[in-house]
């Protein structure tokens, strides 16, 4: 699995996304699309990008009856993206039926991580209002290992965890970290943060940043200095 950045492009309509993309002359950025361009612009949007180049992580969090998101899943592979996701909460059936929905006639398939407890959720509402009564981080790897043993790529997670996900659940288990600013950025509203330098020392796979570059006054430069502190 190569190591890579991925813009988060939190756009509410094609036309902002293609005028952010198109800023982006000499490389082809791995993107991701949220449930916000998405419902706004449906499968035109993937297609489009794919069409200039550009890998997707398309990011749906799947969460449904086995049935339902093995049906869905058919979908996103036929859009051809290259990631794409689900909830680990919706139990190891549906991600044994996520992949097989997801998985090609040839064979092939996107590389499908989980969602596991969601860095919204604290130890407290997991225990009010989930009536999970576990330590969270216990939970987290619980999480990823059910996703593993389901046949999953990998998780996503705050990039302080990645590091156990890869001791629990081996080194090729991708982790997909959000939560990254510069060293002299700011963190709005994240609160747990990193640098891509530091991303990459404790082992992420993949970062996930959004405004770092899309509200930054060059996002290409930005891009492209996410890229020298992660991968080089
Ligand atoms: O702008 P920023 O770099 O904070 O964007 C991070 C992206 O990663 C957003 O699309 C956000 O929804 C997503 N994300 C996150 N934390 C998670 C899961 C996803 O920030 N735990």
């Amino acid at each position: 699995m190569g190591k890579d950045v991925i813009i988060a492009c939190d756009f509410d309509s094609a036309e902002k996304t293609f005028a952010f993309l198109d800023k982006f002359t000499d490389t082809k950025p791995f993107v991701k699309i949220g449930m916000e361009l998405y419902y706004a612009e449906g499968p035109s949007i993937v297609r489009e990008i794919k069409r200039r180049g550009h890998k997707i992580f398309l990011d749906l969090k799947l969460h449904d009856i086995p049935n339902t998101v093995k049906k869905g899943m058919a979908v996103l592979s036929r859009l051809d993206v290259d990631m794409t996701n689900l909830h680990a909460a919706g139990t190891k059936r549906m991600m044994q039926a996520a992949i097989e929905g997801l998985t090609r006639p040839d064979g092939t398939r996107p590389i499908l991580i989980a969602v596991t407890q969601l860095t919204s959720t604290d130890q407290e509402s997991m225990e009010n209002d989930l009536l999970i009564k576990e330590p969270i981080d216990k939970v987290v790897m619980h999480y990823a290992s059910c996703a593993k043993e389901a046949g999953l790529d990998g998780v996503v997670c705050s990039p302080l965890e990645a590091g156990k996900v890869h001791d629990t659940c081996g080194k090729d288990f991708v982790t997909v970290t959000p939560g990254v600013r510069f060293a002299d950025g700011d963190i709005g509203d994240q609160k747990r943060v990193m640098t891509p330098a530091e991303a990459n020392r404790i082992g992420s796979d993949y970062i996930v940043v959004g405004r770092p570059i899309t509200a930054a006054e060059d996002p290409v430069a930005a891009y492209n200095r996410c890229v020298r502190e992660f991968v080089d």
